[in-house]
């Protein structure tokens, strides 16, 4: 997924340094801007227990999907249901039931509705997010998984699981460059492909893992455990504003949207972190609330809190270590049109900020208490 601050490709890099700083290779590992949930994913996978948390609810689904569910679904009331008569114990594979959902949805019949009104070129407002034909089989397809959802078909993982893979396979056929800050004039390849939703790959585990949706600064209070992972929004760019349509598959509440790009409001969601004028407050309070033995942290060198507050925040808690790789900037094509970058500024140094905390509580309880 195109997601601002991704850190899929930078996965190995923050292994390098979990491995050269020799930090536990067990243990808690925090991931608390969990986002698309890659890194979460990735330590998971490696046997930490994982608390992630982000404050938007498309990331939470993803969480609810990914991180704290640990096994493939049974859909065992869907499946007796009147919509397939399968009797469970005739499925002995275990991606069977999965399979057979997900195929079901994807033959749906399209249903105009929100998706189609707001952000296809045939509805009212003419926005060119989606297709015509992908947006009404989107509205098709989230609409049932709500009708299912008030029959009381799912468990809540189920209902997680396909809705994670909802978003999914509607971002990938989105017509924008990067963000949903703005729509293409013209359609790109990828965007006249028919929606089709995937078998996601879900990480089976036997341990607990515990998801979030809460400010960073709120749940922070309730945290501990071995390593903290801290990757904020390093600009301006709200991410409510700029995947609001995620947002509004994953809530389905019929948001009263405005302006050029259908957006929802979301002065709630306001990310101090990409304001100027108030992230290095608020970063300094997240880093003295800190509990854990070591706190990672991933930054760029453009980012809007200076690096030298970076270190001088950081070090009232322990000794830090940065370490830095060049990497390719995330672009959008307003990027292109607006802005003109000489050519050696297409790549950004990615920092990892690393802080064994002197006084560390250690904890095995992870989430202490949540209000
Ligand atoms: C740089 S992105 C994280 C990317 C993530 N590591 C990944 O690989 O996908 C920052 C995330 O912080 C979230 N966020 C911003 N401000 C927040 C806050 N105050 N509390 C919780 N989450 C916040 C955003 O929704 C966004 O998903």
């Amino acid at each position: 997924m195109k997601y601002i601050g991704n850190k899929q490709r930078l996965l190995d890099f923050i292994d390098s340094v979990i491995e050269s700083e020799n930090l536990p290779q067990q243990g808690i590992f925090i991931d608390i801007f969990t986002g698309t949930t890659n890194v979460a994913q990735h330590y998971k996978k490696k046997g930490y227990r994982i608390i992630s948390n982000d404050f938007m609810t498309y990331s939470y689904i993803f969480q609810q999907a990914y991180i704290k569910n640990n096994q493939f679904p049974k859909f065992n009331s869907l499946l007796q249901s009147k919509y397939f008569k399968i009797s469970p114990v005739l499925l002995d594979d275990k991606y069977e039931p999965l399979r057979i959902v997900v195929d079901y949805l994807n033959k749906l019949p399209g249903k105009k509705g929100f998706i189609y009104r707001h952000y296809a070129p045939a509805g009212e407002y003419k926005r060119q997010f989606f297709s015509n034909e992908n947006a009404i089989r989107i509205d098709a397809t989230r609409e049932q998984l709500h009708k299912w959802k008030e029959e009381g078909l799912f468990n809540e993982s189920e209902f997680y699981i396909l809705l994670a893979s909802l978003i999914d396979a509607a971002d990938f056929v989105a017509n924008i460059s990067g963000t949903y800050g703005a729509y293409l004039k013209i359609w790109r390849s990828m965007a006249l492909k028919p929606f089709t939703m995937l078998v996601p790959n879900l990480i089976e585990s036997n341990l607990e893992h515990q998801v979030y949706k809460d400010d960073s600064n709120k749940i922070i209070d309730n945290l501990a455990g071995d390593i903290l992972y801290i990757d904020p929004p390093y600009n301006s760019r709200q991410y409510a504003a700029n995947f609001h349509i995620l947002e509004t598959l994953a809530c389905w509440d019929e948001p009263k949207v405005y302006g050029k790009t259908g957006l929802r409001p979301y002065e709630e969601k306001k990310s101090v972190y990409s304001q100027k004028s108030k992230c290095k407050e608020f970063f300094a309070e997240l880093i003295a609330k800190a509990r854990t033995s070591y706190i990672l942290m991933s930054y760029n060198n453009e980012g809007i809190i200076p690096h030298d507050f970076i270190i001088k925040t950081l070090s009232k808690r322990g000794d830090v270590r940065v370490y830095a790789r060049d990497y390719r900037r995330f672009r959008t094509e307003r990027d292109h049109e607006n802005r003109h970058y000489k050519v050696h500024d297409d790549r950004v140094q990615e920092n990892i900020y690393v802080v064994r905390i002197k006084q560390p509580v250690h904890s095995k309880i992870g989430i202490i208490s949540v209000g």
